[in-house]
């Protein structure tokens, strides 16, 4: 059988994390959040002491990234993360030295499901089954206030939704493989669907692939 690679693309607090990994646990694949390496560099980068915004300092932080650790790394998810992530993404650097080892993983001989912003135009443009996860502004940031308040984080709902649309903006409107729809991926809206139905529509379109 040919490798089934997934690709899920879509912006912050879509569903595609959830999604991305139960399509891995139910298809047997081995499965790589691909955002958590840019949160690993950005993280590393404020850690050096250095300016999100240096192309050549994040670069460095990029091309020095152990891959092993993001897997464990918890303070990997908070949203200073994902923002510092956002920062670095921009930089064309950044990008090219994450490509190799996003594009090893892809080409493991059964396959593998990855998540992102960019998996189904630059990482494996190839890939058969793509989705495009979104869901409205209001709901993404919903969401996240809801998971992020769970844990103790005291931040609004309103700094949450100005957060995800100041990183929406960011994300789209780089230079650099900016997030957007392959022409090929399927769209898959969540705003009115629970995580067991998002879930149920996204295995229907890999089928349909397969
Ligand atoms: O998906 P997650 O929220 O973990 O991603 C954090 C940030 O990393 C995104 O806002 C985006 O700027 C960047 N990213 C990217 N390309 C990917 C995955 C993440 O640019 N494939």
């Amino acid at each position: 059988t040919r490798p089934f690679v997934i690709a899920v693309d879509g912006p912050a607090a879509s569903g595609k994390g959830t999604i991305a990994s139960r399509l891995a646990s139910h298809y047997g694949l081995p499965f790589l959040d691909t955002g958590l390496l840019y949160r690993a560099v950005g993280l590393d980068v404020l850690t050096g002491g250095g300016d999100l915004g240096d192309p050549v300092a994040a670069e460095a932080a990029a091309r020095a990234l152990d891959a092993a650790r993001v897997a464990e790394d918890a303070a990997l998810t908070t949203g200073e993360a994902g923002e510092a992530a956002s920062r670095v993404a921009g930089h064309p650097g950044v990008r090219a030295a994450l490509l190799d080892l996003q594009q090893a993983f892809a080409r493991q001989p059964a396959g593998a499901v990855l998540d992102g912003r960019d998996i189904g135009t630059v990482i494996a443009p190839g890939a058969p089954a793509k989705l495009f996860v979104t869901a409205t502004p209001e709901t993404r940031a919903r969401r996240r206030w809801l998971q992020l308040s769970g844990r103790g984080d005291t931040i609004t709902y309103e700094a949450m939704l100005a957060d995800i649309q100041r990183r929406d903006e960011r994300d789209a409107g780089r230079g650099s493989a900016p997030m957007v729809q392959a022409d090929d991926a399927v769209l898959l809206d969540t705003t009115d669907m629970d995580i067991e139905s998002a879930f149920d529509a996204a295995r229907r379109i890999v089928e349909a692939a397969r």
